[in-house]
């Protein structure tokens, strides 16, 4: 569900017509709903109820401080997987004590940074990670909390470059390897077991790859219980799909329905990492036609935002919905909605059947909240563009749109170079 309505034929976000933000802002613009955004966060919280939890949002979907903020006012923590992630979520006034950190490749600096901050629990995935964090602990004269992000070879039936529960996947450690790697890290004496941590993948679009893969954790949560391990936190990820493309992923209390005796079971605080399902139907990417172009096998509509925007439909074929910010009686054609990157790659939609598009027309790209502003870039020197969140019949610029000046900041000619 999402707050994107036509009112009076002009697409609205909450009680805010689009073209309105559009006439003082520019395009393009990400533009978000406070309302949206809020009702997610608070049916995980809702469904959840029922055991002891924390909601630490994977801000990686979205990092803009603003929406940290939101969540945290509502109790949220973060998922962080980088010192920059980090310092993020403290300038958006997170509470350390609600953080958790993953990723495969965490620095010694970055483990440091971690520790001094006195965050909740490290997600470790490698043997090296645990040792170099043990080192890092005894430097700062801390024990470093951990969990063991375990990998319980589950395919979570979703796209390759975002499935990471597998065998062959880089995340994690083996399920099979798990208790001995536990027992490694009983012998360190600057870390201590407080929890385990598993994440399958993402864009799932049923419960059953969830079950199953939490089944196997909970046998596991028990064999190590039995070895003297103190298990108190289990964080079980976040994953849960949204529709893009009139899929009906399942929505937080129909997961919560399928797990909830397991996680009761457990007597653990549950941590749940839900990053695109609070953020991805909350936003959209609003873009201006700049042209319309006819080809002899093709027809084009080249707006103004590109793949350095929104970068899911080039690098996954991701199917995002692309309405008409200003309804017409128009009729259907087939299109490609490209961008203006010097990139046969950078299109937003391909053979897409849509009313007849013209220049100057705004178009909404649809479910961009999530892994829209967070994975853009500069390519082309573009200067990303700004963001904006509605609240009720108001919005607010919670990001300026960049400037070339921003891009070349840092940027020097040498000595050698200037005569
Ligand atoms: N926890 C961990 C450890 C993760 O790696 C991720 C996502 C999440 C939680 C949040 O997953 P979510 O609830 O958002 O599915 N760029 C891709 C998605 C990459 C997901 C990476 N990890 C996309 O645009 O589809």
């Amino acid at each position: 569900m999402h707050d994107f309505r036509y009112h009076k034929g002009r697409l609205c976000c909450e009680d805010v017509p689009i073209d309105e933000i559009a006439r003082k802002v520019g395009t393009p613009f990400y533009l978000y709903s406070h309302q949206t955004l809020r009702r997610h966060f608070l049916s995980y919280q809702e469904a959840f109820a029922p055991v002891p939890h924390l909601i630490a949002y994977a801000m990686k979907a979205n990092a803009n401080i603003a929406l940290l903020r939101l969540f945290a006012k509502e109790g949220g923590g973060a998922d962080i997987v980088s010192a920059g992630e980090l310092q993020r979520a403290l300038a958006a006034g997170i509470d350390p004590k609600k953080m958790v950190f993953a990723g495969v490749g965490k620095t010694k600096k970055e483990l440091e940074a971690a520790l001094r901050a006195g965050i909740l629990m490290f997600n470790v995935e490698s043997s090296q990670e645990l040792v170099a964090l043990d080192e890092v602990a005894k430097e700062v004269k801390v024990k470093a909390p951990i969990a063991l992000r375990v990998n319980p070879d589950i395919n979570p039936k979703t796209h390759r470059y975002i499935s990471t529960g597998l065998k062959t996947s880089k995340f994690g450690i083996e399920i099979k390897k798990a208790a001995g790697e536990y027992q490694l890290a009983a012998r360190l004496s600057n870390v201590q077991v407080v929890g385990v941590h598993s994440h399958i993948g993402s864009q799932l679009i049923q419960v059953k790859p969830f079950v199953d893969a939490l089944r196997r954790i909970l046998k596991l949560i028990d064999t190590l219980r039995g070895m003297g391990h103190q298990i108190r936190y289990w964080d079980i990820g976040g994953g849960l799909g949204i529709p893009y493309h009139g899929e009906e992923p399942p929505l937080p209390h129909d997961l919560a329905s399928g797990i909830l005796p397991m996680l009761k079971e457990s007597g653990c605080t549950i941590v749940l990492e839900p990053g695109r399902s609070l953020v991805g139907n909350a936003g959209v990417l609003v873009t201006r036609v700049i042209y319309t172009k006819e080809g002899e096998a093709k027809n084009f509509v080249v707006v103004d935002a590109g793949m350095n925007d929104l970068i899911r439909p080039s690098l996954y074929e991701a199917y995002h919905d692309i309405l008409p910010v200003i309804k017409k009686r128009r009729q259907d054609v087939t299109v490609d909605v490209v961008g203006p990157i010097c990139e046969s790659g950078d299109f937003l939609a391909q053979g897409r059947k849509m009313p007849q598009a013209m220049p100057d027309e705004l178009l909404a790209v649809m479910s961009a909240g999530a892994y829209g502003f967070s994975m853009s870039s500069n390519y082309n020197a573009r200067p990303r563009p700004p963001e904006i969140l509605v609240h009720g019949g108001t919005y607010d610029t919670i990001r300026e749109r960049e400037t070339v000046t921003d891009l070349i900041r840092g940027e020097k000619i040498p000595e050698f170079l200037k005569s």
